[in-house]
C-alpha cells in the first residue's frame, strides 16, 4: 500500500479537446509501469496531474490509499523525471541535487547569500544536506562529476544527476517522461540497464511513458497502453505482445511491425486472404471484412501447397545478424505485403523473386473485427495448412 497509486476516473480537456476520458487505473507497489501510446494521446497529461502540476477535471488521484488530489506537487512526495533534464545551469551537479532538500529544510531567509549565516542550525542541516548528495551520487556513479556545471556533462551524465535530484527527497512513486529519449542510441540501452537496476534497488513505483515499445517491453512489468483518451490495454509485455485487444495495440507492439492482412469472413465462419481460405473459421459472426494480424516470426513459408492458400512473393531479404527479415508481397492483393522473420539459413532458399504459400498455426493468428477489437477464433481449420517447405 505505501507506495501505491490509484487513478479514478481521471477526465481532463484542454478547452473543448477531450484529452483523458475516465481513465481507472490501479499500481501496485514497487511497479514497473510503462505508459504507451500515440504523439498526443494524453501520456505526459496523465504523468502531470498524478504528479499535481496539472488538475484533472473529475476524478481522483490515490497515492498509498491516500486522496491527494488537493495536495501541492512539494507534499505529494513524488519524483518527477523529465525529458529535457531541466538542470540549473548556473549551479553545479551538487548544488542541483541539493536545492530539493534545501527548499524543504531551509527558510528562504536561511537561503539568502548574506542573512544565512545568522542561522545558528544552518550548518548542521546544510551538513546532512551534503551527506545525503553525496549518498545519492554514490547510488548513481556521479561523485566525480559534482563540482561541474550541466553544461560540462555529457547527456547521459545530466541524465544522471537529474536522477539524482529526483531521488534525493527519496520518494516512493518515480513519473518519468520519456527520460531517455534525448540520448543516443547506445547510451539509451546502458540507461535503460540503470533505471532498470535503479528500480530493484530502490522498490520504488515507477511509472515510465516512453514513445520507444521495445524500452516499455524491456523495463515493465506491466504496460499500459492509452489511445484515444482511454487505456487501450493493460497487462504485461508478453500478454499485450500475445493477446493485443486491439489493432491499435497489436501495432504498437513488436518490432518488426505485426503484419495485418486484409481478410473477410464468409458465410460459413471462414476467414478469406483475397479469395483463399486462410485457415481459420469463427462460426457465429456475421460475414463481412476482418484484419488478420500474423506476427513476423508466425509465418510459415509452404513451397509445397496442399490445398489453395494465399501466395506470397519476396522483394527483398535483409541480413539482420541472427535473423533474416524477407518483405513479400501479397500474389492476391499487391498491395499488401508482409513481412517474415526467419533464422539465417545457408541453404540458399528464399530468394527475392520466388513465391510461397502463406501458412501459420491458427492459435499464433490474431483476427480482428471491422472495428478493430480483438476476436476470439472459435474453431480452428487443420492445424497446419500444405506441406512445410
Ligand atoms: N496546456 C495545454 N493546453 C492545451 N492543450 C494541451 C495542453 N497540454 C497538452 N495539450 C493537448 O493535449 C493533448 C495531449 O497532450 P500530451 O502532452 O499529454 O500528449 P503526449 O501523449 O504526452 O504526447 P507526446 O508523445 O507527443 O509527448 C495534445 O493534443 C496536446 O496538444
Ligand atoms: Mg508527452
Amino acid at each position: 500500500m505505501e507506495n501505491s497509486l490509484e487513478l479514478a476516473g481521471i477526465t481532463k480537456a484542454f478547452g473543448r479537446t477531450g484529452v483523458l476520458a475516465d481513465i481507472d487505473l490501479a499500481v501496485q507497489p514497487g511497479e514497473f509501469l510503462s505508459l504507451v501510446g500515440p504523439s498526443g494521446c494524453g501520456k505526459s497529461t496523465l504523468l502531470r496531474i498524478i504528479a499535481g502540476l496539472e488538475h484533472q477535471d473529475a476524478g481522483q488521484v490515490r497515492i498509498a490509499g491516500r486522496v491527494v488530489d488537493r495536495l501541492s506537487p512539494r507534499a505529494r512526495n513524488i519524483a518527477m523525471v523529465f525529458q529535457n533534464y531541466a538542470l540549473y545551469p548556473h549551479m553545479s551537479a551538487s548544488e542541483n541535487i541539493a536545492l530539493p532538500l534545501k527548499v524543504d529544510r531551509l527558510s528562504l531567509a536561511e537561503r539568502l547569500p548574506l542573512l544565512r549565516y545568522l542561522s545558528p542550525r544552518r550548518p548542521r542541516i546544510e551538513r546532512d544536506i551534503v551527506e545525503e548528495v553525496g549518498k545519492v551520487a554514490e547510488a548513481l556513479q556521479i561523485e566525480p562529476l559534482l563540482a561541474r556545471k550541466p553544461g560540462q556533462l555529457s547527456g547521459g551524465q545530466r541524465q544522471r544527476v537529474a536522477l539524482a535530484r529526483a531521488m534525493v527527497r527519496q520518494p516512493s512513486l518515480f513519473l518519468m517522461d520519456e527520460p531517455l529519449s534525448n540520448l543516443d542510441a547506445q547510451l539509451r540501452v546502458h540507461m535503460r540497464d540503470e533505471l532498470t537496476d535503479l528500480h530493484r534497488r530502490l522498490g520504488a513505483t515507477f511509472i515510465y511513458v516512453t514513445h520507444d515499445q521495445i524500452e516499455a517491453m524491456t523495463m515493465s512489468s506491466r504496460i499500459a497502453m492509452l489511445d484515444g483518451g482511454q487505456l487501450a490495454q493493460i497487462g504485461s509485455p508478453a500478454e499485450l505482445y500475445e493477446r493485443p485487444a486491439s489493432l491499435v495495440v497489436a501495432r504498437f507492439i513488436g518490432s518488426p511491425a505485426i503484419n495485418i492482412l486484409p481478410a473477410r469472413l464468409d458465410a460459413s465462419g471462414s476467414v478469406l486472404v483475397g479469395n483463399l481460405p486462410a485457415g481459420l473459421v469463427v462460426p457465429g459472426r456475421i460475414a463481412g471484412p476482418v484484419s488478420l494480424g500474423l506476427r513476423p516470426e508466425h509465418v510459415r513459408l509452404h513451397a509445397v501447397c496442399e490445398r489453395p492458400m494465399p501466395m506470397a512473393t519476396i522483394r527483398r531479404s535483409e541480413h539482420h545478424g541472427a535473423d533474416r527479415l524477407l518483405h513479400l508481397d501479397l500474389v492476391e492483393d499487391r498491395k499488401a505485403g508482409l513481412i517474415v522473420r526467419i533464422p539465417q539459413d545457408d541453404s540458399g532458399r528464399y530468394q527475392p523473386g520466388e513465391t510461397y504459400g502463406i501458412g501459420f498455426a491458427p492459435e499464433k493468428a490474431h483476427l480482428f473485427d471491422g472495428d478493430g477489437m480483438r476476436m476470439a477464433v472459435t474453431g480452428t481449420a487443420p492445424a497446419r495448412i500444405g506441406a512445410a517447405a
